[in-house]
């Protein structure tokens, strides 16, 4: 058994559906383990402000179906800094808090892992972020629930591109990664799906336009991840109005609509699961990992893991993309 008698939850970074769901976990398992709970607001950001609050288990009721997070959370620059994180460290001695369960994406993580280096320290992640880009994990909180959205958009979008015979060119977020995209197009029925992974290997936008796109249908729809890597809906867009004049373009960048709305059934599932998974974690002393899903099984990968290596896209996705939109 575990001997820590407290624990802090936070959450950092951008926020996602499915991170109240984990809160909630979190705090019940804990309790359940006669484990104290404190609740950091804001992130870092309220660990060294010193934001903090003792949470019972009805300080979690009646979340579980709620978008963004009742912790709150910021993107903190003074926890890059050594003093910050020194001050930060002060503050979870003072309240007597011996872990921290963070929920969040990269940059969550990678504050963490360094904290947990410099003092020691019990940390364990939980991947809370739309993108899906964590390595070790099959899948992260919120994007299922950011997959849906962009389906219910780009539905909507198609009415007017087929009543126009319009080319809609739809962003979506995913920092610099193409899950969002590649799957959102899958969904949505899109033509193509112009991604970063890609992108940096060929013209995705000459090819898709060369292969002769479009050839039984007078509207498309083509979703393009955000990235400079591929110049994002606006770039292309304005490519194809110079390169292939012949095309009645659009734009449409669905934007922070994708971080809200009610969490799906697998993001609620996915985040209680990994809640109780982060603490049953620290009961067995583990540190410094990830709770991840792999195969539907329960993993933890080092943070070192989560972090440094690139979580490749599935290539057998782009060829169903490619057959489906003929
Ligand atoms: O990491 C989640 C995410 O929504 C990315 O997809 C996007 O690039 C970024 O956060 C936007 O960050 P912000 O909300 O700070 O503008």
């Amino acid at each position: 058994m575990s001997a820590i008698k407290c624990v802090g939850i936070l959450t950092s970074g951008g926020d996602a559906p499915g991170m109240n769901a984990a809160i909630r976990a979190v705090t019940r398992a804990a309790i359940f383990n006669g484990i104290a709970v404190k609740g950091i607001y804001r992130g870092y950001k309220g660990l060294i402000t010193g934001e903090i609050v003792l949470f019972k288990t009805e300080n979690v009721s009646n979340i579980i179906q709620h978008g963004g997070t009742i912790l709150k959370t910021a993107r903190c620059t003074e926890f890059k800094t050594p003093e910050g994180r020194k001050i930060a460290y002060d503050r979870l001695v003072a309240e007597g808090i011996e872990a921290l369960v963070v929920i969040g994406g990269d940059g969550t993580l990678t504050g963490a892992r360094i904290l947990a280096q410099e003092f020691n320290y019990p940390i364990v992640g939980i991947p809370g972020t739309i993108d899906n880009d964590l390595y070790g994990t099959d899948i992260t909180i919120g994007y299922d629930t950011a997959l849906n959205t962009i389906m219910e958009a780009v539905d909507k979008i198609r009415d007017t591109a087929t009543s126009h015979d319009r080319l809609f060119f739809v962003e979506v977020m995913g920092r610099d990664a193409g899950f969002l995209a590649l799957n959102g197009a899958i969904a949505s029925g899109a033509e193509a799906a112009i991604i970063p992974e890609i992108a940096v290997e060929k013209d995705q936008l000459a090819e898709t336009i060369e292969n002769g796109f479009r050839k039984s249908k007078n509207s498309s729809i083509v979703l393009v991840a955000e990235s400079d890597v591929t110049g994002g809906a606006m770039g292309v867009a304005e490519r194809v109005k110079k390169e292939y004049p012949q095309f009645d373009v659009r734009v449409t960048i669905l934007g922070h609509l994708q971080r809200g709305g009610s969490p799906t059934a697998q993001d609620r599932i996915l985040a209680s699961r990994m809640g109780v998974a982060a603490i049953d974690a620290l009961l067995e002393d583990q540190r410094n990992v990830m709770t991840g899903i792999q195969n539907d099984q329960i993993v933890y990968v080092p943070f070192s893991k989560a972090i440094k290596n690139d979580k490749p896209i599935n290539r057998e996705l782009l060829n169903t993309l490619r057959v489906l939109s003929i």
